[in-house]
């Protein structure tokens, strides 16, 4: 069963990948062609997910216990260079901070970002750098290095993820489609089987269930996706043996669609499902290669149940929306604030079936969104991420107390049940149960 299990995994899983991989660009803050070129014990960092849009932009800052400087933080250091001998060339536009660098102390740890590609590394580098010597006509100066294990040197530091909407995009010819695609290509998506084209599943009628010979024919998700968007937002900082605050907040928008079908031309015994991962789908980090990694994934799994022996037909479903929710917990004491998943809007979708007897039926769809969060390479590592469980439930039962007119006329009743949880390593925490959803009812 379970090779079984890993093999549909693995099956479905190749059908929707999409990853690309793609990272922060280092900012340079403006007004800084003034600034003293002096290290200092605060070595900080500003990166953004994109320069010419709304996106994500991070902030790092490292207090380190001798000087530290990151030269992105100063508009006149026109190029890095790192040489195979170990020299590290700066070279800057700039004289008086040319000067400013005689006073150095003899051993400087120095933050090079992936951009100078610094010894043709696509990483963040450090190094501990002295000896300089200035060559006043190229306006450049040479740094010796020693490797810098930059751990050794942080008493403590703090990491900020956060979503910035006000950065506009350079004008094009059509700037509201400009606008949103930078939009779409910024925010974490949370598509997961959705087709954009059709407005429906990428995998119409997938199975709740694998081997089991009629039943997995006979009760398919016909129309199931997810279909939204969320920026996310981290505060992460400590001592270098103590995570102080680790706070994470996800915001967004996000729809539900589930429409279940059971088909059973053969009576089916009652049977429930165990989990079964549809699909996993890895988006694009979130990341400063070096300093930090936030890999985000979409899991959905599903499971299906019925609590009767069955023959017929039955099609029932609706969609669940949830309209600028957030959600914020702390990763170390595991409280949560979440907002926005208390009035979730609902469309239901057409009731029909030819059952005829009592029986219960139900689907489950579980989309998760994990992140992967590692900072300075390991320094801080978490799992953590929030699941949806949307339940669809069909109760069919006869008799008294069922709104139908006849006490021998079969009441059919469709529902939708949904609990968001929480996770954060093998924590788990259920923080909300949503209000169960009528989808609607029929007498037969
Ligand atoms: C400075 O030069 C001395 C002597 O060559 C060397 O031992 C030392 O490692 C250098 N300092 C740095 C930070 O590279
Ligand atoms: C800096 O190093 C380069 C080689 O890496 C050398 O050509 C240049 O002369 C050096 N400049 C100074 C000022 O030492
Ligand atoms: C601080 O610096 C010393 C060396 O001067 C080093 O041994 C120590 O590990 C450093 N780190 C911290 C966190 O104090
Ligand atoms: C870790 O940080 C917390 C919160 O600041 C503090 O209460 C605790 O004493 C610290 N533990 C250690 C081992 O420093
Ligand atoms: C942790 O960080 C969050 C987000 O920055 C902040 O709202 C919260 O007050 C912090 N908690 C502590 C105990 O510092
Ligand atoms: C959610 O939708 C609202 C309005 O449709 C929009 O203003 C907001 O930016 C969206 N949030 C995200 C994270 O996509
Ligand atoms: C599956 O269908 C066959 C006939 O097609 C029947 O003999 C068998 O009992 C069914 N199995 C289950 C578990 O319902
Ligand atoms: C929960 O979040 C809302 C908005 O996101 C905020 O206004 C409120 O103060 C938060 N409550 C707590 C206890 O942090
Ligand atoms: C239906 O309910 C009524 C009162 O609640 C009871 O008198 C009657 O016997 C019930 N009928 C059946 C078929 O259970």
């Amino acid at each position: 069963m379970f090779k079984l299990l890993i093999y549909h995994i693995l099956l479905t899983i190749c059908i929707v990948v999409a990853v690309t991989s793609a990272s922060f660009i280092a900012k340079t803050p403006q007004n800084s062609f003034n600034q003293p070129f002096h290290p200092t014990t605060k070595l900080s960092g500003s990166y953004a997910q994109s320069i010419n849009g709304p996106g994500h932009v991070a902030n790092i800052e490292l207090n380190t216990n001798i000087s530290s400087i990151n030269p992105d933080s100063f508009e006149y250091v026109q190029n890095i260079q790192c040489g195979q001998d170990g020299i590290i060339t700066l070279t800057l536009s700039n004289e008086a901070a040319l000067h400013d660098i005689l006073n150095w102390p003899s051993k400087v740890i120095i933050l090079i970002s992936d951009k100078w590609k610094c010894s043709g590394q696509s990483t963040t580098q450090f190094y501990l750098i002295g000896n300089q010597s200035i060559d006043k006509i190229k306006k450049q100066v040479n740094f010796t290095s020693e490797p810098c294990e930059v751990l050794k040197w942080i008493e403590s530091y703090s990491f900020d993820l956060a979503w910035d909407q006000s950065i506009k995009p350079i004008k094009k010819q059509n700037k509201n489609l400009y606008l949103r695609d930078l939009d779409q290509q910024t925010k974490i998506d949370l598509d997961i089987l959705f087709d954009s084209k059709t407005g429906s599943s990428s995998k119409p009628n997938f199975k709740f269930s694998i081997g089991q010979a009629n039943i997995s024919e006979s009760l398919v998700c016909k129309n199931c996706f997810t279909k939204g968007s969320a920026t996310i937002g981290l505060h992460v900082s400590g001592t270098l043996f103590n995570i102080t605050n680790a706070t994470i907040s996800i915001s967004g928008n996000l729809s539900i669609n589930v429409d279940v079908s059971v088909s059973a031309s053969v009576t089916i015994q009652k049977f429930s499902t165990p989990d079964i991962q549809i699909v996993e789908i890895p988006l694009t980090a979130l990341n400063v290669p070096g300093l930090f990694n936030l890999g985000p994934a979409l899991i959905l799994v599903a499971n299906a149940k019925v609590a009767s022996s069955l023959t017929g037909i039955l099609n029932t479903g609706g969609e669940i929306s949830f309209n600028n929710f957030q959600f914020q917990a702390s990763l170390i004491d595991k409280k949560t604030n979440v907002t926005g998943f208390d009035k979730p809007q609902i469309k239901s979708h057409k009731l029909s079936t030819d059952i005829k007897a009592s029986v219960g039926i139900s689907g489950t769809l579980k989309p998760q969104l994990a992140l992967d969060l590692s900072v300075l390479n390991g320094l801080v590592q978490f799992k953590t991420g929030i699941q949806i469980e949307s339940t669809l439930g069909i109760t069919a039962s006869i008799g008294n107390g069922t709104g139908c007119k006849k006490n021998n006329q079969l009441n059919l009743k469709s529902t939708l049940d949904g609990d968001l949880g929480f996770f954060v390593q093998s924590f788990k925490k259920p923080i909300f149960t949503f209000p169960s959803l009528d989808l609607g009812s029929l007498c037969l």
